[in-house]
């Protein structure tokens, strides 16, 4: 009996020395720390990065916690990255995003790749965010859906004091930016960091224009479908010319453009006409970049095609002629295209070499919470 007592009280001594919880080491006092942060650009000519918001290690962690962080919206439940997932090239599955209120916007899911080189360098025409072009810069960009009432729904003063409560937060805006100091400005500058460190450079396209692999027949097809002009006349030659709006290393001519979705009353979105407020300009939005376009539907500002079949048959034969539609989208309104089935299969396996596993997968953009 006495012999069973001493061993349990043996285990029991081993159980709690085990257990005995370390004493809380002291946190280290964090330090500014504005160690650049290397955007690797490959192949791509170089952006303008923001002279006054110069992007270091310790911004761009600040603007990936703020992008994975549901504190920012009203009642904490609803980040960024719930209506712009990174295996969908930052977009979302739903048709229009639903936000905090359980409504839904009037306008589908932006992809968030590159945007790097959409930045809005004056005059009238070109670049900009949004798919109206409404905000010139990510850091002007960045603030709006954290105060649309159809998004995340809250104040900025509150997201302040909420992150300010945070030891994490206060410690990562020392980092990045000298003191404690949760400021708005701080805010979009690091989520504007952040955004622009998102590049996709690593599909089997780029691979192929750097001589790295081959493609296939089909996808040569595709290419060459995707990039010649249209020529009615002369069939044989003739392409699908996407590349005519679709253009460069991000496929996008950054303009605002009508593709003859919707006759002239059906217009119930005006588009870069709010911006601009010129009739020439209604029902035109931005040029989307096809990066990665193979995994982002449904497409279009409104969600209206659930697949890239649907997307083909309005190039082909389905578009909608208006006051402000392209010219270059007469022949896909009464002539059609004519595409093929095997056109088609030959420009949807170009589309797929624009898809890049490791950015949609990058630990970089994954939610460190
Ligand atoms: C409720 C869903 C929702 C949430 C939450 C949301 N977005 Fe968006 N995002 C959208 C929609 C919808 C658009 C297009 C809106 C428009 O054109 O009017 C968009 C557009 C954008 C664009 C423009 C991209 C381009 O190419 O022009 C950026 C950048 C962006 N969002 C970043 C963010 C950031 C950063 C946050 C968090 C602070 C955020 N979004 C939160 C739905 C959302
Ligand atoms: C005249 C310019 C123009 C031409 C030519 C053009 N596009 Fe587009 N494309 C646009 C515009 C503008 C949008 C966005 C329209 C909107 O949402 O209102 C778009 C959207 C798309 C989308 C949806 C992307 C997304 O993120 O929602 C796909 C896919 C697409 N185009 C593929 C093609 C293909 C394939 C071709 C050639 C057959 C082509 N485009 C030719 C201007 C053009």
């Amino acid at each position: 009996m006495m012999r069973e007592f001493q061993v349990l009280g043996l285990v029991g001594l081993v159980l709690f020395v085990a257990c005995k919880p370390d004493p809380e080491p002291e946190p280290l006092p964090a330090v500014y720390d504005p160690t650049p942060f290397n955007v690797d650009i490959r192949h791509f000519p170089e952006p303008d990065w923001p002279e006054d918001n110069p992007l270091t290690e310790a911004g761009v962690e600040l603007g990936r916690m703020l992008f994975h962080e549901k504190q920012l919206s009203g009642d904490n439940t609803q980040a960024c990255a719930d209506c712009h997932a990174q295996q969908r090239n930052f977009s979302d599955v739903a048709v229009f995003s639903v936000g905090i209120a359980g409504e839904e916007g009037g306008r589908h899911s932006m992809v968030l790749s590159n945007l790097a080189w959409h930045v809005h360098h004056g005059g009238t025409h070109g670049h900009g965010f949004f798919w109206d072009g409404r905000a010139s810069s990510l850091r002007e960009q960045v603030l709006q859906p954290i105060q649309d009432d159809l998004e995340m729904d809250e104040d900025l003063e509150d997201v302040l004091v909420k992150l300010a409560g945070v030891r994490e937060y206060r410690d990562q805006f020392m980092m990045a930016f000298g003191t404690e100091a949760v400021t708005t400005e701080r805010l979009a500058m690091a989520l504007e960091q952040f955004l622009l460190t998102m590049v996709s450079n690593r599909s089997r396209y780029d691979a192929w224009l750097l001589g790295e692999v081959e493609f296939t027949e089909s996808e040569l097809r595709g290419y060459d479908l995707f990039f010649d002009e249209f020529d009615p006349f002369n069939p044989e030659v003739s392409g699908a010319d996407c590349a005519h709006c679709h253009s460069g290393l991000d496929f996008t001519s950054h303009q605002f453009v009508n593709n003859g979705l919707d006759a002239e009353p059906d217009m119930s979105d005006v588009g870069y006409m709010a911006v601009t407020e010129q009739e020439m300009d209604k029902g035109k939005f931005k040029v989307p970049s096809l990066r990665n376009v193979m995994v982002s539907a449904p497409y279009m500002h409104d969600g209206r095609f659930f697949d890239m079949d649907e997307v083909l048959d309005h190039y082909d034969h389905g578009a909608v002629a208006s006051p402000s539609m392209d010219p270059m989208m007469q022949y896909n309104v009464d002539y059609g295209l004519g595409l093929t089935a095997q056109d088609r299969a030959d420009l949807v396996a170009f589309m797929h070499t624009l898809t890049d596993p490791e950015f949609l997968a990058d630990p970089a953009f994954s939610s460190p919470h």
